[in-house]
């Protein structure tokens, strides 16, 4: 049986449902074309974060380097953002002369903001396509649910005008209404992709020295089930398609996630802790899995247990462990 493992995803043909996350690993040229050899079916580029293009130059360090020269900060602020741009765009068309998969480029956004004009740079350097990782914390007590989801709506709405290559969202899971805001998104008409979910820089404490720490930056394989329960809610009930991401550590994920009803995967933390060779593992995994089950090419399989499709859809919205572990010892 000839086993096919590609697929498309956000309007882009795909070798493999393997994609390299977003990560400093994807900042590399070389772990780019490594990567690609391996058998990734498209690289999204490390962000470039708003931070870096806007780039509000401390004014009293700007004074204390250069003098009270009013001019001074904005032709700093001018020259540290120029350079950061101008080191994405190489990046980008290195990763396209030097790779035959699709690359796509990356802005970390917070706000609405000048950087909507970086999209449009990014489009022209070659990328694929364009995905926003959006990493609004709504921890803001002022701020009510609608706020938070507009700032995301009215991102959407700046950047999209200008492009002409496929815009993916990736995005977090702190909505109320998660599905309804999951379908919304999706039915933009630019929007062509949900990378469900970014993971958070989290925070630990330090008892002994009474101070905030940083958690691990690396997701573990078990962070996989919140991904894997929002993608089987929504992969056939919105029109776009779905990657999935967090706990993709392996190919058994991988299958998984196709299971539920995502197109592709994305990983990282795997990338970091076993290599970027292992893309080709799981890749393997994947072709094996399918000739053992009989499935030639990736649409035959997925979906498969996505909600619509399986006989008891509650299973995905089961949360209470009383009901149901209530004997558990
Ligand atoms: C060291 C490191 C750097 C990362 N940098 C970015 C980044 O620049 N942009 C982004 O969207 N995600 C970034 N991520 C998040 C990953 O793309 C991914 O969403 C997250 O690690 C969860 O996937 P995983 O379980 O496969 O690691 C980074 C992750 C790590 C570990």
């Amino acid at each position: 049986m000839a086993i096919d493992i590609s697929t498309n995803y956000a309007g882009l043909t795909l070798k493999s449902p393997v994609i390299a996350s977003s990560s400093s690993l994807t900042g590399k040229p070389q772990k780019i074309e490594e990567m690609a050899k391996a058998g990734a079916g498209a690289i999204i580029l490390k962000s470039i974060f708003e931070e870096q293009i806007i780039m509000e130059v401390d004014s009293e360090r700007v004074n204390n380097m250069y003098g009270n020269y009013p001019d001074t900060e904005n032709y700093v602020s001018f020259y540290t953002k120029k350079h950061n741009v101008d080191e994405y765009i190489n990046l980008i068309r290195s990763a396209k002369n030097n790779t035959d998969v699709p690359i796509v480029a990356s802005i970390n956004c917070i706000s609405v903001s000048e950087w909507v004009e970086f999209a449009e740079k990014a489009q022209d350097a070659g990328a694929d396509a364009l995905e926003l990782n959006m990493f609004i914390l709504p921890g803001n007590i002022e701020q009510n649910g609608e706020e938070v989801e507009n700032i995301y709506k009215q991102i959407i709405h700046e950047v999209s005008p200008l492009l002409k290559i496929p815009l993916t969202l990736k995005i977090h899971y702190y909505f109320s209404g998660m599905a309804n805001m999951l379908y919304q998104l999706a039915e933009h008409e630019k929007v062509k992709g949900l990378v469900l979910f970014n993971r958070f820089y989290n925070t630990d404490i330090d008892i002994n020295k009474k101070k905030l720490t940083n958690a691990s930056i690396f997701s573990a394989p078990t962070d996989i089930s919140m991904p894997l329960r929002w993608t089987g809610i929504v992969a056939d009930k919105i029109n776009v398609d779905i990657a999935i991401s967090t706990g993709i550590h392996d190919g058994e994920a991988v299958v998984k996630g196709l299971l539920a009803g995502a197109k592709v995967t994305q990983a990282a933390t795997a990338l970091y802790k076993k290599g970027v060779d292992y893309i080709g593992e799981m890749n393997t995994f994947l072709k094996e899995w399918m000739e053992k089950n009989e499935y030639e090419r990736i649409e035959d399989f997925r979906g498969l247990l996505a909600q619509k499709n399986i006989n008891r859809p509650e299973l995905f919205e089961r949360s209470q462990f009383m009901k149901y572990f209530s004997d558990y010892n």
